[in-house]
């Protein structure tokens, strides 16, 4: 496994695999690796990739008021995981070498950043889309991996490929999670023992609701009571959102009666966590 730190030995060790004759497949994370990491190198694995990584906690998609100085960092143990996983290529830039200091460009994704986490977050998803454009360019990869966790993420990146004609394929895996439920990642190392156990009733919520569809019911504010009863009785430190939106735009719907993504954004004490489902109404008449 070929460690680099620079743009340019990650574009000379990609140009090699792709004369080689691989597809190169690659996953853009900012470290401290878990289990919804490691699932994003098996699909590209499984695809039959040549893998490249990237760690980079970019500090473009932080706000101010943010965790970007203690967002959790371990290297050598992130090296070790990716090693043992198979992984070619793994690409540790650092904050100057990706951001030259008259780096003035970005990317901005209307509509699908209005909602979720878009206002909560003032600057987040421009920092996310300009990064990954830069990734791309730096690892022109065949396709990327990415997670369904971060629905808005993913649907952002996808259409940034889809409207700048970007020659790569975004691929969408699902959610790991813990055996209770909770999704995984890297910021759940911040929550208490209390605060952990509390922290299940996301995806306990986003469970009822699923169901409740599948039940027949179509009324958007009844689902949201029903899950914001199930969050409130975890005595989170704040809700930031309980939403359904339809799968394609983002935008917020009434009646459930196409695709819809449900989300919530959830504070306890000072760590915020996001989960969220794709459901798929059945039919009416069925
Ligand atoms: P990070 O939070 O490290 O996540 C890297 C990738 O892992 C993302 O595609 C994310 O959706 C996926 N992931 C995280 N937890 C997951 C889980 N429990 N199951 C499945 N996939 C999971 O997302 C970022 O980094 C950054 O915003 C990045 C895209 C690298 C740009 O800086």
């Amino acid at each position: 496994m070929q460690v680099v730190r620079t743009i340019r030995e990650a574009r000379a060790a990609v140009a090699e695999a792709k004369a080689a004759g691989r597809r190169v497949g690659f996953v853009p994370t900012m470290g401290f690796l878990h289990q919804g990491h490691l699932s994003l190198v098996a699909a590209a694995r499984q695809d039959g990739c040549w893998i490249a990584v990237s760690i980079f906690v970019n500090p473009l998609q932080f706000g101010p008021s943010e965790d970007f100085e203690r967002y959790p960092r371990d290297e050598a143990r992130d090296l070790e995981l990716l090693r043992q996983a198979g992984v070619d290529l793994v690409f540790v830039p650092t904050a100057a070498e990706m951001y030259p200091p008259n780096a003035v460009t970005r990317i901005h994704v209307e509509r699908l950043t209005e909602h979720l986490c878009g206002p909560w977050r003032p600057g987040h998803f421009d920092g996310v889309a300009t990064v990954v454009a830069k990734l791309f360019a730096i690892v022109p990869a065949d396709r990327a991996y990415f997670g369904r966790k971060d629905a808005q993420q993913l649907a952002v990146i996808g259409r940034m490929v889809r409207d700048l004609d970007l020659p790569i394929e975004v691929v969408g895996c699902d959610t790991v999670r813990e055996p209770d439920g909770l999704a995984m990642s890297s910021r759940n190392v911040y929550l208490s023992a209390d605060e952990r156990r509390r922290a299940t009733a996301l995806y306990r919520a986003l469970c009822l609701a699923r169901d409740q569809i599948g039940a027949g019911e179509r009324d958007v504010s009844r689902v949201a009571a029903a899950m914001r009863r199930v969050i409130d009785a975890a005595s989170p430190t704040q809700v930031d959102y309980v939403s359904v939106v339809d799968a394609e735009e983002l935008q917020p719907v009434e009646r459930i009666d196409r695709r819809v993504l449900i989300a919530v954004a959830v504070r306890f004490g000072g760590t915020r966590l996001i989960d969220n489902v794709v459901v798929d109404p059945p039919p009416a008449g069925s």
